[in-house]
């Protein structure tokens, strides 16, 4: 294996490498100590472009990974994240480049937290990017990887009047937290606007209008961390959805109620001083600039019975918009939200069954149905999704293309016998790319098809019976008198 170590690095920037290094010294020996010794992967070039224009915080790096000469084969690819970036990571994705030039495409991969992950508190925390192929000693790959992180934004300051702007904290580092050598790299910073308050300098560091360029920097060392704080006006909506339950009744009589009930929160800057409805409405464009009145749900299309509720009642004020492949329905609370205040609303709706319930090909049935949240652009602090089987279903199984937590629970509704098998998965930190299809696998005898009429029929029966009986008493009791 060829060892990079003695590689001079530029004078001024090896001084920063070392100041900001003693950050993770500890760490870093930790975690190469850990690393497998046959692993002969370097980054040969790395660009990471963390785009801060949301709520939410997206990170697209584009690593070009190379295995020595003298290793062998790599199956995996380590990715690593500070403590901090780990609490608040909501997805982890990467794709590889096969092909050349015209025919290239992008293969989804396989991320996994490593079994490699370190004890120590303060250590990196690593995922492996799972390669399709092995890549064999002296070959090279690209990989685009794509993570995202909640609540990593922090307002500052952190009260903020009516009539002010949203200003933000975003902290992360100039170079790649990388377990390995990196040669080359690149960071970009993306803002909303051109509003930037400052930023940290790491020469060479360039501004461009809303974006600021960190890099070229080469050679880095193994889990090189140089700390970088951006301070930038961001006056995106930052709700948070801190609950989500979605209940998900199947009727094999043709229907599928879905009902969700929201807890959500504007997550900025918190609100100083009262609340001007005046103001807000009559100088709309600086005034509550970072509150939000309205909230898009995306929910599937041919969707009926639409409701949304709070505890007063209905709300009317919300747009259904439908086509071919969504509706669009358009809440507005009652009153539009700042900063830490708090609303919560209940939307309902109904689908037709023959859209997501199916017959598998040995003979099970399954719902498939998207998994998530339908307001767009939210976080989901606690999602819990519950599929209430149709009475009688047995030996559900579940299939979500990540983890959640799941167990079993009975719903009972009127006219239940033995109550319906209820499947409740749990998710944290969910955010719009959880929003993809999810299947439940159940068995489901049609004879139970029979069981909620055959209570009717009897309900119906027992009362004729009583009533007659009472009929009879009634005789009886005059007779006697
Ligand atoms: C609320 O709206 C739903 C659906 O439109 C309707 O069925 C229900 O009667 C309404 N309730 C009240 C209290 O207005
Ligand atoms: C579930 O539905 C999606 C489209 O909504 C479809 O692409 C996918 O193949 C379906 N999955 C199964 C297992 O039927």
């Amino acid at each position: 294996m060829t060892d990079h170590r003695d590689v001079m690095l530029p004078l001024s920037l090896q001084y920063i490498a070392t100041r900001a290094l003693l950050l993770l010294v500890i760490a870093s020996a930790v975690s190469c100590s850990s690393l497998p010794p046959e692993d002969g992967i370097r980054v040969v070039s790395a660009e990471k472009r963390i785009d801060l224009t949301g709520p939410i915080v997206k990170v697209f790096l584009t690593l070009k990974v190379e295995n020595a000469p003298t290793a062998s084969e790599a199956s995996r690819v380590l990715l690593a994240f500070t403590p901090t970036e780990f609490q608040h990571l909501s997805i982890v994705k990467a794709t590889r480049a096969e092909g050349k030039r015209k025919k290239k495409a992008f293969v989804p991969l396989s991320v996994q937290a490593s079994e490699l992950a370190t004890t120590a508190p303060d250590a990196p925390r690593l995922y492996s990017v799972l390669l399709s192929t092995p890549l064999k000693p002296g070959d090279a790959t690209t990989l685009e990887v794509l993570y995202m992180l909640t609540h990593s934004l922090e307002p500052f300051p952190a009260e903020i009047s009516q009539s002010e702007s949203q200003l933000v904290y975003y902290r992360d580092s100039a170079v790649l937290l990388s377990p390995y050598h990196v040669l080359e790299q690149v960071t970009y910073i993306k803002m909303p606007s051109n509003r930037i308050e400052s930023f940290t300098r790491v020469d060479p560091t360039t501004r461009a209008g809303s974006e600021v360029k960190y890099g070229t920097y080469s050679n880095q060392m193994p889990n090189s961390y140089l700390p970088v704080l951006v301070h930038y006006e961001n006056n995106r909506p930052f709700a948070v959805v801190e609950e989500l339950v979605r209940k998900v009744e199947i009727s094999h009589w043709g229907n599928i109620q879905i009902t969700e009930q929201y807890k959500l929160k504007h997550g900025g800057a918190r609100h100083k001083g009262v609340f001007s409805r005046l103001e807000y409405q009559s100088r709309p464009s600086i005034s509550g600039a970072s509150s939000f009145k309205n909230l898009l749900a995306r929910l599937p299309p041919r969707v009926h019975s639409v409701y949304y509720r709070d505890e007063i009642g209905n709300i009317s004020s919300s747009h259904l918009r439908t086509d071919s492949h969504k509706s669009d329905l358009e809440i507005e609370p009652r009153y539009p939200l700042f900063g830490g205040w708090h609303c919560t609303f209940t939307i309902g709706y109904g689908l037709p069954l023959q859209d997501f319930v199916f017959e598998s090909v040995d003979g099970r049935r399954y719902i498939n149905l998207t998994f998530g949240c339908p307001l767009l652009d939210t976080v989901v602090d606690d999602l819990t999704v519950k599929v209430v089987l149709p009475e009688g279903s047995k030996n559900p199984e579940h299939v979500v293309p990540f983890v959640t937590e799941k167990h079993l629970e009975t719903s009972y509704s009127y006219l239940d016998v033995v109550g319906r098998t209820t499947v409740v998965l749990k998710k944290k930190n969910v955010v719009g790319e959880h929003n993809v299809p999810f299947q439940v696998y159940y068995e489901f005898n049609p004879i139970f098809m029979l069981a909620e009429p055959l209570m009717l029929i009897s309900a119906v029966l027992l009362f004729f019976v009583a009533f007659i009986a009472y009929l009879h008493m009634d005789l009886s009791i005059r007779k006697s008198s």
